[in-house]
């Protein structure tokens, strides 16, 4: 049984004061037993925030890393600066950083390698578009961002994948979850393909688009949706009923 994983991504929201604020209010709330907790957040708000949940069961994740170990690379932030401020997880090539930043499968999967020589867990985002959904070609097109983004046998069970179509993150428009499991089973016989069926059962692969605590149960109730990473809705205090979506 694969556990569950409910990630918040902040993007580019909370001041350091206002994420102390809410993690510390959130914290005696989000104890579900059946679910991994993590909150990516800012690069500012890592420090005082990593601080805020000490001795809870909340892992604090970061919303983007570079590939290189050190050096000149102005205004980048290396795995070991993450790892030494007691990060654990980080998202690798959401869409808004493959569209604003260009960032490509072929840097995504230098990004992969990387943070997991450094013992960090990436959650690889993959989805397509609108006009790639309407033309038919969604699952030609997320398996092409897996193959070319993922890491090796060894490697790939410190990986989780989510599944986010472009069309339905801050809009409101959430997939269904016919929609929403079919290519989470998809991207599960992806695994499949390139590894085997016994590393495909046990990796986690969650949903992202306008996840909020109406939809959550239904959601990750499919059979290949581990769980979920959630935007907007996870910049309140009621992220708590998504992580607390089967009690
Ligand atoms: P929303 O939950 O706001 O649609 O954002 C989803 C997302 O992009 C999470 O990475």
């Amino acid at each position: 049984m694969r556990r569950k994983v409910i990630a918040g991504n902040w993007k580019m929201n909370m001041t350091p004061s206002q994420a102390v604020k809410l993690v510390t209010e959130l914290r005696p709330n989000v104890n579900n037993p059946d679910v991994d907790v993590v909150f990516c957040v800012p690069s500012i708000d890592i420090v005082p925030v990593v601080e805020a949940v000490k001795g809870s069961n909340i892992h604090i994740g970061a919303e983007n890393v570079y590939y290189q170990e050190k050096g000149a690379f102005t205004g980048e932030l290396s795995p070991e600066m993450l790892v030494d401020a007691g990060v654990s997880h980080v998202i690798i090539g959401h869409s808004e950083r493959r569209m604003y930043f260009n960032e490509s499968n072929t840097v995504l999967n230098l990004k992969m390698h990387k943070v997991l020589e450094h013992g960090i867990i990436p959650i690889l985002c993959c989805g397509e578009t609108l006009e790639q959904r309407e033309k038919g070609i969604t699952l030609d097109f997320v398996k092409e961002q897996i193959v070319e983004a993922y890491v090796t046998k060894e490697q790939v069970l410190h990986t989780i994948v989510a599944y986010e179509p472009i069309w339905a993150i801050g809009t409101g428009k959430v997939a269904t979850t016919a929609q929403a499991q079919e290519v989470c089973g998809f991207i599960r016989t992806v695994f499949e393909e390139l590894y085997d069926k016994e590393t495909a059962d046990q990796i986690r692969i969650l949903y992202g688009g306008s996840v909020n605590a109406s939809n959550a149960a239904e959601l990750f109730a499919q059979p290949d949706i581990d769980g979920g990473l959630v935007g907007g809705a996870s910049l309140k205090p009621d992220f708590a009923d998504i992580v607390n979506y089967n009690k």
